[in-house]
């Protein structure tokens, strides 16, 4: 499927959006040549040594390991993502990247854990980033945005849960639904995930209170009916992880 996001129809290069997006995956231990993202990473970094050595340490490591910033970062780049609601921001390095590069107009960042939203808002001072405390279980619906991103937090919640917020980032995103989610249907990679995320659920300071991924598929579909197009593409970089990421744009 080509790339709608932000109207954009395909990417600048001309390629298909999965293409685009893999291509970046795939080069995201290396700088990128034209947008200085590792220089990005370092700025973003930085913010942190307000929260102490050991976030800045977290972060500057999540930047640089993690392909799902690289990837947002490409999906952004076309057009930028508008007013963005990042819903489970954690300590928000992806808002305040985007916010760094210019890629995005203003971030809302929702969390239930105190001290990371604390964090966010400390590491994001002087820019257009705003933190709330909202547990997405809930039931409360989503605030508006033009792009609402979801990265690594429907997993963690209830099947029940990840229903609601599904429909209500439908309701709630203009343009554009982002979303890292772990697919539990890609043979050994999704068994292997599952497997850690299980095992080091009651040690991992970021593992929440489920380890239930529902069928991409189901989610896609959601999307679907409720008017987006859908793609979803590989987002797990060198990892052996099963993460992928899945790209809803409102059709016109
Ligand atoms: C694995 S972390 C990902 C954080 C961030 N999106 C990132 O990419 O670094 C999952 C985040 O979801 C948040 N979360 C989990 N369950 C939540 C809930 N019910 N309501 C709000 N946030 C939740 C956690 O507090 C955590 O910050």
């Amino acid at each position: 499927m080509e790339a709608r996001l932000a109207g954009c129809g395909r990417a600048t290069t001309g390629m298909p959006l999965s293409a685009m997006v893999a291509q970046r995956s795939r080069h995201q231990s290396g700088p990128d040549p034209h947008d200085d993202v590792r220089a990005l990473y370092a700025r973003v970094a930085a913010r942190y040594g307000v929260c102490g050595r050991t976030t800045r340490a977290y972060v500057a490591s999540k930047l640089r390991r993690d392909p799902v910033h690289a990837a947002v970062l490409a999906l952004a780049r076309p057009l930028g993502l508008g007013v963005v609601l990042d819903a489970g921001c954690g300590r928000g390095q992806m808002g305040i990247a985007l916010l760094e590069a210019g890629l995005a107009r203003a971030v809302l960042g929702l969390d239930c854990v105190a001290a990371r939203l604390a964090e966010t808002r400390r590491a994001a001072a002087g820019l257009a980033f705003v933190v709330a405390a909202q547990d997405l279980a809930s039931g409360k619906a989503l605030p508006p945005a033009d792009t609402v991103l979801m990265i690594d937090v429907l997993y963690q919640l209830a099947p029940a849960v990840q229903r609601q917020v599904i429909a209500s980032a439908a309701r709630a995103a203009r343009r554009a639904v982002l979303i890292r989610a772990l697919d539990p249907d890609r043979g050994w990679r999704s068994a292997l995930t599952l497997g850690f995320e299980r095992l080091t659920r009651h040690l991992s300071p970021h593992a929440g209170r489920h380890v239930a991924p529902l069928p991409v598929a189901e989610i896609a579909a959601t999307f679907r009916l409720a008017g987006f197009a859908v793609d979803v593409t590989p987002c797990w970089g060198g990892t052996p992880f099963s993460n992928v990421l899945l790209i809803a744009t409102r059709l016109a």
